[in-house]
């Protein structure tokens, strides 16, 4: 190996050029040292390591409320469960799991379905839209919203308040954007904390609902139920919004694979896999080493925080065979870490898949031939990928 690789990944450069950096880092310097002491993992196998040892590795709860003044969003990390180690975490977890059942995806179908054809049949009125606005978005927010029972007329707000509040949480994020989240986030606590009181008093078949039964039992605190709610909406929606818009940008610049896949419907259980591990919605997650380590004879020290590279693992050669390619055929697409791994694997990811498979289905059945207008305007952070627009014309199916 030569001289070490200067590496910011919180620079504008780095940013802009991720997968470029981490095709290089994986190849030259996998286990990288960083200038403000932390250590970025890239391969697959570290990764995976460091997401599956719960006693050697946890979320980095301490780091993360760090410089955080006192205020919503503080208190938004503090009881956020994504920022959490066992065994608070696992309260949430077990106060959640009978929303995420396999029988209550299966009975998402027909929802996810009904609102796909809406999205397609305004999409069907013009030849023009952007991508992101009129359908990668609105599909994951209406979904979410239904499962926690939030009222369709207030759908929008919600989109907006989260885009905000993930905007604030990025690292290169400015002070703008974090006082706006701020506002947003005291705005979505108190919306959905005069839900929950409805529910409290008239519980429906929703997620809130569900929350709120885990509250009268015991099992989360009152206000637990409300930074619960927020968790799921951030979590749930723009990573969705990301993978369907960074599929079908896939797609357009692969027109082989946009060919195969309309040819055979029956890939796209596999095609969507291809797009999570190919340009995933998440790119970093954080950890702190709870021991002293070592990663490829690197000695790490306890308390060392750890950025892992979903998006360089999903690259890793020694796991994916000519990586770079997208190839929705792939054997092992599933392999991918886009959804986390161990414990903290994601809640929610049985409705991110059927979400992307029903919408890419009836997208490449209904719509004919799609193409970009101009270049996507990509969002700007290290964690999160996608854009924020995408503008496309496009042709109806006969
Ligand atoms: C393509 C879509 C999605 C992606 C790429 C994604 C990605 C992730 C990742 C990487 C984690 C692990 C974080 C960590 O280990 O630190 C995670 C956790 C989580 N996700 Fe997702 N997610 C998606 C969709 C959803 C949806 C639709 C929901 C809810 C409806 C959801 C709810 C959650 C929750 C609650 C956690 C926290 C689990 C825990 O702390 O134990 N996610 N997600």
């Amino acid at each position: 190996m030569g001289e070490a690789l200067r590496v910011d990944p919180t620079s504008f450069e780095f940013r802009h050029n991720s997968i470029a950096m981490y095709q290089r880092l994986l190849r030259e310097q996998p286990v990288c040292e960083l200038e403000n002491g932390s250590v970025l993992l890239c391969r697959h196998a570290d990764v995976s390591r460091a997401l599956t040892d719960l006693d050697a590795f946890r979320r980095p709860y301490e780091w993360s409320m760090a410089n955080k003044p006192e205020g919503p969003f503080r208190e938004f990390g503090r009881n956020n469960m994504i920022a959490m180690n066992p065994p608070d975490n696992t309260r949430y977890r077990r106060a959640m799991a009978r929303a995420f059942a396999p029988r209550r995806i299966a009975q998402m179908t027909t929802d996810i379905q009904t609102t796909c054809d809406m999205l397609i049949d305004r999409m069907a009125e013009t030849s023009e839209c952007d991508f992101i606005r009129d359908f990668a978005l609105p599909l994951p927010v209406a979904i979410i919203c239904q499962m926690l029972g939030i009222p369709i007329e207030d759908q929008h707000h919600f989109a907006e308040w989260s885009a905000t509040i993930l905007a604030g949480m990025e690292i290169s994020s400015s002070a703008t954007e974090k006082a706006a989240a701020e506002t947003a986030t005291t705005a979505l606590f108190d919306y959905l904390a005069a839900i929950a009181e409805t529910r409290r008093k008239d519980a429906g078949d929703d997620l809130i609902s569900t929350l709120v039964e885990a509250a009268d039992a015991e099992k989360l605190r009152r206000d637990e139920v409300v930074w619960g709610a927020i968790t799921l909406l951030i979590a749930g929606h723009e990573t969705t919004t990301h993978l369907l818009g960074n599929g079908m940008l896939a797609l357009i610049r692969n027109p082989d694979q946009m060919q195969l896949l309309r040819a055979r419907p029956d890939l796209t259980q596999n095609a969507v896999e291809e797009f999570l591990r190919y340009d995933p919605s998440v790119y970093v997650l954080f950890r702190e080493a709870a021991t002293d380590v070592t990663f490829d004879s690197v000695p790490i020290s306890k308390g060392t925080l750890l950025v892992l590279s979903l998006a360089a693992a999903n690259r890793d050669p020694l796991v994916f065979t000519d990586p770079d390619r997208l190839d929705i055929t792939r054997p092992n697409a599933k392999a991918h870490l886009s959804f986390g791994a161990g414990f903290h694997l994601c809640l929610g990811q049985a409705v991110a898949r059927v979400e992307a498979r029903i919408a890419f289905e009836t997208l490449l059945r209904r719509v004919g031939s799609i193409g970009l207008i101009h270049e996507p305007t990509p969002r700007d952070g290290l964690m999160f990928k996608g854009n924020h627009t995408m503008p496309v014309s496009y042709r109806m199916a006969a």
